[in-house]
């Protein structure tokens, strides 16, 4: 047999830098209280933002769905894959975000993955901010285009890198995370499209963290900043505020019409369940009709942001729910993350290196819509006492 001691010295090193990660199982379905290891724990960790994961409506939308169109697509989306209800999806996903047109992915990863290589390739350029994604990350790698990085934030770097380099490529693209997902700044979208009407750029944002959480009724970034048909691409997910499965990017007719030909996520793998489609589908018609969700989510975010504030814990300069608690050091960080979940019943999950630089782990609170103010005065005390049990300052 193959020696395979390499793999136990890669889980040991792992173990050794305090980045070897519980995988927590949850035994109940999501939500602010779920179920794990028999026992029940306050969530604050997922994405779940508007708490339409486990909605009745939804839930029942997919199971209608499911009786009329089956389990499965049955085939990729060229072949034999495409039903009504995905065409359906497409044209409530472009109607909600105020675009021309989109396209449904099996993933938020995958729309990444799959959109980006057919906007640019090898004779192309690429600007990149700093903290994209890792999808994004892939989906440039994918294009082969040449890639400047530019600093977070930073619109002077942005400009100067496109000023030295924007005549490398014959076509470019700019593509930034619209929230970043570990700090939860939000992109200066508005100057980035100046900037990229300036250096003839097309313009990629990523608003997984945007949607059902910014604009109207949640309709993301774009809306958010007022910008509806000055982005060529809105790209987002489902798995997260929309509580179900699936990506999506808008964009123009053309843009869409071209990546029906050529995304190889849409032509070599499956198309998402009729099941997901049709809850993707309930949820944006959940929010279409009620901001009170939204709504909610802030207000919940805005008392737990205080509430760290006030005590004096360190939050990133985050402007969304998205609510990082900075302990810095990977080890005390688990250890935190440890105590909140035995001792305290509370389940907040660490991010350390390589998804945060080192040195700047976190536990990550996310608070949602479904979160009582009970559940989040019990994660500051919980936060309070924790700090002080394993000396964190
Ligand atoms: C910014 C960003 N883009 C893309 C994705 C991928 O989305 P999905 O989970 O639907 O694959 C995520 C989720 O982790 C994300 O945070």
């Amino acid at each position: 047999m193959t020696d395979l001691s390499w793999i136990d010295d890669e889980i040991n090193q792992l173990k050794n830098d305090g980045r070897y990660i519980p995988i927590r199982i949850l035994e109940s379905s999501q939500g602010a209280h779920v179920r794990i290891e028999g026992r029940e724990v306050l969530n604050m960790c997922s994405n779940n933002y508007l708490g339409l994961a486990n909605n009745p409506e939804i839930k029942k939308a997919v199971v209608d769905a499911i009786e009329e169109y089956g389990v499965g697509a049955g085939a990729v989306r060229s072949i034999a894959g495409t039903m009504k209800i995905h065409e359906e999806l497409e044209e409530k996903v472009a109607s909600f975000k105020h675009m021309e047109s989109a396209l449904v992915y099996q993933g938020g990863l995958l729309a990444n993955l799959g959109t980006i290589p057919v906007l640019v390739g090898k004779e192309d350029v690429i600007f990149s901010e700093e903290l994209n994604h890792a999808s994004i990350i892939d989906g440039m790698r994918l294009s082969s285009a040449k890639k400047y990085v530019y600093s977070h934030m930073s619109m002077d770097d942005l400009e100067s890198k496109m000023k030295e380099h924007r005549k490398e490529g014959k076509r470019a693209l700019v593509v930034t995370d619209g929230v970043f997902s570990m700090d939860g700044d939000i992109a200066p979208v508005k100057e980035i499209q100046e900037l990229k009407d300036r250096y003839d750029t097309m313009f990629y944002v990523d608003d997984a963290h945007g949607e059902g959480v910014l604009g109207k009724n949640g309709r993301g970034i774009v809306d958010h900043f007022g910008l509806q048909g000055k982005v060529e691409l809105e790209m987002g997910t489902f798995s997260k505020a929309l509580g179900s499965m699936g990506g999506f990017v808008a964009g123009s007719h053309k843009l869409i019409d071209l990546l029906r030909q050529r995304a190889r996520p849409f032509l070599f793998s499956s198309a998402l369940n009729p099941g997901d489609v049709a809850g993707v589908m309930k949820s944006i018609e959940i929010m279409e009709r009620d901001d009170s969700l939204v709504k909610k989510l802030w207000d919940n975010a805005q008392f737990l942001q205080k509430g760290f504030r006030d005590r004096g814990f360190r939050l990133t300069t985050t402007k969304t729910p998205i609510t990082p608690v900075v302990i810095g050091e990977e080890k005390k960080t688990l250890e935190l993350s440890n105590y909140l979940y035995k001792n305290e019943g509370i389940f907040a999950s660490p991010i350390v290196f390589p998804t945060v630089a080192r040195g700047l782990a976190r536990i990550r609170v996310m608070p949602s819509a479904v979160h009582s103010r009970e559940d989040l005065s019990r994660t500051l005390d919980a936060f309070e006492r924790g700090t002080k049990a394993l000396n964190i300052h």
